[in-house]
């Protein structure tokens, strides 16, 4: 490989100019209800036995009908801030990985920004399937390590047992529901995120697709594969396999290239959550054990862009992740698009203590809460008085706008 005369390769990404971005948070949420393999076995032609055997997954989570996307990811994001102790309106960015957003627009981002009442904060989805949660980190840190943030949230949210046809045996044993989120920051010290590659392959668009609304597919009548249904997701199960089986190691490799680490170095690799013969299959072709492979599918099933995130917390939680370790991310789905990173862990920031940050936190959320009903009262009131009175309407409308751009 061409290197400069300093050794390093040109084409590395330029030394960053005093900002890194650490992870100084993190936190997930799972629905409670739980849904087993002996209750899918009531449900489609399958069995515990073949689940495991083919998948590694025994349980995943369901959302109740009150739970959505947003609302998963809204407690992933506020355990993430809990443990980064740092306050909503300190927050620059929200940026939320997903492929079950509540809507097309508004992002989701956008609605746990309202309800975090992160007032400071730009917000939006990023959709690139189970690959997302990587492609939104290294876009959130890039930003911070340009200068044009200091800090950021990403979060994975996934509600898959809505877009799940659950009468393919194919698909609905594999996927599951949840979120996780992680707080990054600008740190003047070494760590955080080194490096990351970001790949994609749109002749592999069909392998893996949940057709929207404005697509060509779902405006013609009969062009989905007989039996499948367009509002839900399609697989082809063994050409994804045989993708994720390649293209794992691959990409790890280039990241810890990139990062000017070996393999060696890694002491954790936290990959998405699949299929296990997949992370046995990327040790294999690292040549590592798969033990630095964090694997909690057997409990959650695939949760897409919120599996990573998910077995991060999981792995902190179980004392497997120190101060100083080199850890790898790699995430891979639909697109086909894949991404891999490796970062150095830093853990809580160890500042300044910030007394009452929970309290505050509390209000905030409370504040957002009431700050929304608020709004919602008005625009009724504002209707009610449209309708009744056009003209004082237009008007009450207009000194409204007149007087929010004076507080801005
Ligand atoms: N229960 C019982 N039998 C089943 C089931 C089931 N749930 N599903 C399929 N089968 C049958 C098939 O019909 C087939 O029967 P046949 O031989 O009579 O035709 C047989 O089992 C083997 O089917 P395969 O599809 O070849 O099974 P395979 O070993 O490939 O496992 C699986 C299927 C688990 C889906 C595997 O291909 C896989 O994990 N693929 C990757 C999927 C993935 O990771 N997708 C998500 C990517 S992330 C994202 O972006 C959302």
């Amino acid at each position: 490989m061409a290197t400069h005369g300093n050794g390093r390769d040109p084409r590395l990404l330029p030394e960053p100019q005093g900002a890194y971005a650490h992870v100084v948070g993190w936190g997930m949420a799972v629905p409670s209800q739980v849904l087993t393999n002996q209750d899918l076995a009531a449900i489609v032609e399958t069995s515990d036995e073949w689940i495991r055997t083919r998948t590694g997954v025994s349980e995943r989570r369901i959302a109740a009908s009150h739970e959505s996307t947003a609302s998963l990811g809204l407690r992933a994001a506020r355990n993430a801030l809990e443990v980064a102790n740092i306050l909503p309106l300190e927050l620059d960015l929200i940026v939320v990985a997903t492929s079950t957003p509540d809507n097309v627009f508004p992002s989701t981002a956008s609605l746990i920004q309202d309800q975090l009442g992160a007032t400071r904060a730009g917000a939006f989805d990023l959709s690139a399937a189970c690959a997302g949660f990587v492609y939104a980190l290294n876009m959130a840190a890039q930003s911070i390590r340009s200068g044009s943030i200091e800090s950021a949230i990403v979060i994975g949210a996934e509600t898959m047992s809505r877009i799940i046809d659950w009468r393919d045996r194919g698909t609905c044993v594999l996927f599951g529901d949840g979120a996780g989120a992680v707080v990054l920051k600008a740190s003047e010290s070494d760590g955080g995120i080194r490096s990351a590659v970001l790949r994609s392959d749109g002749s592999g668009r069909d392998l893996l697709i949940l057709p929207a609304m404005a697509s060509p597919e779902s405006q013609q009548p009969g062009a989905a594969p007989v039996g499948a249904r367009l509002d839900k997701l399609q697989m082809n199960g063994r050409e994804v396999y045989r993708f994720a089986t390649r293209i794992v190691g691959e990409s790890i490799s280039q990241a810890l290239e990139k990062a000017q680490l070996d393999i060696a170095d890694l002491a954790l690799v936290v990959p998405h959550q699949a299929n296990f013969r997949i992370i046995e299959a990327a040790a294999r072709n690292l040549g590592v054990s798969p033990d630095i492979f964090v694997s909690n599918l057997e409990r959650y099933g695939n949760t897409s862009a919120a599996s990573i995130p998910i077995a991060l917390c999981e792995a902190i939680d179980a004392g497997r992740i120190e101060e100083g370790d080199h850890i790898a991310f790699c995430g891979f789905g639909g697109g086909l698009a894949w991404a891999s990173m490796v970062l150095t862990w830093t853990g809580r920031e160890t500042g300044e203590p910030r007394p009452l940050g929970r309290q505050r936190r509390q209000l905030t959320y409370a504040r957002a809460g009431w700050r929304r009903r608020v709004r919602d009262w008005e625009r009724q009131m504002d209707d009610l008085v449209s309708s009744l009175h056009p003209r004082r309407g237009r008007l009450r409308r207009l000194r409204r706008r007149f007087e929010r751009q004076r507080l801005e």
